[in-house]
């Protein structure tokens, strides 16, 4: 798949940010990527011509406000086409964390006495803190924790704490800040779904790479934030109809109707929701500038995996250097590399591979409930996120597959949580 794909047009992809051309950037390396990616130009181009054109009330019965409140829709409908859920399933809010907070105030008063609440201690701040702070209001909180050698989380742990039947609600991220693995979505959906639980998925660190396609994963809510995937600083959330209409109004009372409005509770910043259309443009400009699909989901999926393919190209000669080196130890998932056996902490046997303990659910193709209005394409995520083996290469030394030293998982246990405090002070 890897030698099909086209190579990334670097110096195209250049042009389309304005600040590789900026004379005060010059000589530097942007490095930055956690206070989010530069805008690109289509972005930084329309949210000029907002200011200067159309900053006024927007869907008012006059041409400018008229032009302010289409280009609005258009963001959030180009952008729901391309994540494959429907229009209204898509809000607009200051942040990630603004988002996960006023979405945590509606499951406050969604929870019954005695319900439960899975959090990882793979997460970012934004998709934990706010979920642990209802524990102070009786809400049950379980901590599904990463295995302290590898990182990963493991779905056996998550079936032990769905067991009783109690939890409503699991918050896990799609891509691991702390150790890059990618979580299997899908699958953990469907276990969830299957306890009667329901799903908040952080994709702030998965969307950069590519949007995915949320419908398929199964999730009930799934963010990421517009600053980090070229655009403006606003938080995008996906949130799927039946559990927004389920959860209480937290907007205004007369707004409690309209699902794009009942997570906002802040009046809505116009020009950088209107200028989240050109992250559509850009996507779109990338996949039809190699030879893709021109618009919609289908560029969408064609850009994701253009993106990753170029990462894997450029990570695996690194990261294959780094593995062959004693004293170095990479943890998390790396899909550029081929199948590794996954081991569990304390269970690997020397020259031999373990299955891990509790597959998850076998139905985790299926998808889950986002209203699929917007069209559906070639799923190059789906399917490798499905396929891939777990492909961790937890305490990799020359010495291929044998058990790591109990004092080298005490490190890396501390170099986990060290890399987790360094993550959530970001
Ligand atoms: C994985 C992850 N989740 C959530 C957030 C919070 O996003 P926001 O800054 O939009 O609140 C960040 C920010 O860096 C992040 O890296």
């Amino acid at each position: 798949m890897l030698d099909a794909a086209p190579v990334l047009d670097t110096p195209w992809v250049r042009d389309q940010f304005p600040a590789f051309a900026a004379p005060s950037l010059q000589g530097q390396a942007f490095f930055e990527n956690a206070g989010g990616s530069y805008p690109c130009r289509f972005v930084v181009d329309r949210l000029h011509r907002f200011y200067l054109e159309r900053k006024v009330q927007p869907y008012a019965p006059y041409e400018v406000s008229r032009l302010a409140g289409e280009e609005m829709d258009e963001a959030r409908a180009r952008l729901a086409v391309m994540l494959c859920v429907a229009e209204e399933e898509l809000s607009f809010g200051p942040s990630t964390s603004a988002n996960t907070y006023v979405l945590a105030q509606a499951v406050r008063r969604w929870l019954k006495p005695g319900e439960a609440i899975v959090v990882t201690d793979q997460d970012h701040e934004a998709n934990s803190g706010v979920w642990r702070r209802l524990g102070e209001e009786g809400a049950e909180i379980r901590e599904w924790r990463i295995d302290p050698v590898t990182g990963h989380l493991d779905p056996g742990r998550l079936a032990d704490l769905l067991a009783d039947g109690r939890v409503r609600l699991v918050c896990f991220p799609h891509c691991s800040n702390v150790v890059g693995e990618i979580n299997d979505v899908a699958a953990i959906c469907a276990m969830a779904r299957a306890a009667g639980a329901r799903t908040v998925v952080d994709g702030v660190s998965y969307a950069p790479h590519g949007l995915p396609d949320v419908g398929a994963l199964g999730c009930d809510a799934y963010l990421f934030s517009a600053y980090k995937t070229y655009g403006p600083h606003q938080g995008i959330m996906a949130l799927r109809e039946d559990w927004a209409r389920e959860l209480p109004n937290q907007g205004h009372f007369f707004n409690g109707s309209i699902l794009t409005k009942r997570f906002t509770p802040a009046g809505p910043d116009h020009a950088q929701i209107a200028a989240c259309a050109g992250i559509a443009d850009y996507i779109e400009a990338l996949s039809a500038h190699h030879g893709g699909p021109a618009t919609g989901a289908p560029a969408a999926r064609f850009a994701h995996d253009l993106m990753r393919a170029q990462e894997i190209r450029l990570l695996r000669p690194l990261l294959e250097a780094l593995s062959g080196r004693n004293g170095l130890r990479l943890l998390g998932a790396c899909p550029c590399r081929g199948p590794r056996p996954h081991r569990r902490h304390g269970a690997a046997r020397s020259g031999r591979t373990r299955r891990r303990s509790a597959r998850p659910a076998r139905n985790h193709g299926r998808r889950g409930g986002f209203l699929r209005r917007a069209p559906l394409a070639r799923d190059g995520h789906r399917s490798r996120s499905r396929r891939a083996p777990r492909q961790l290469h937890p305490l990799h030394d020359r010495r291929g597959d044998r058990p790591p030293h109990r004092r080298s998982r005490h490190r890396a246990a501390k170099l986990i949580r060290a890399a987790q405090e360094g993550v959530c002070a970001s």
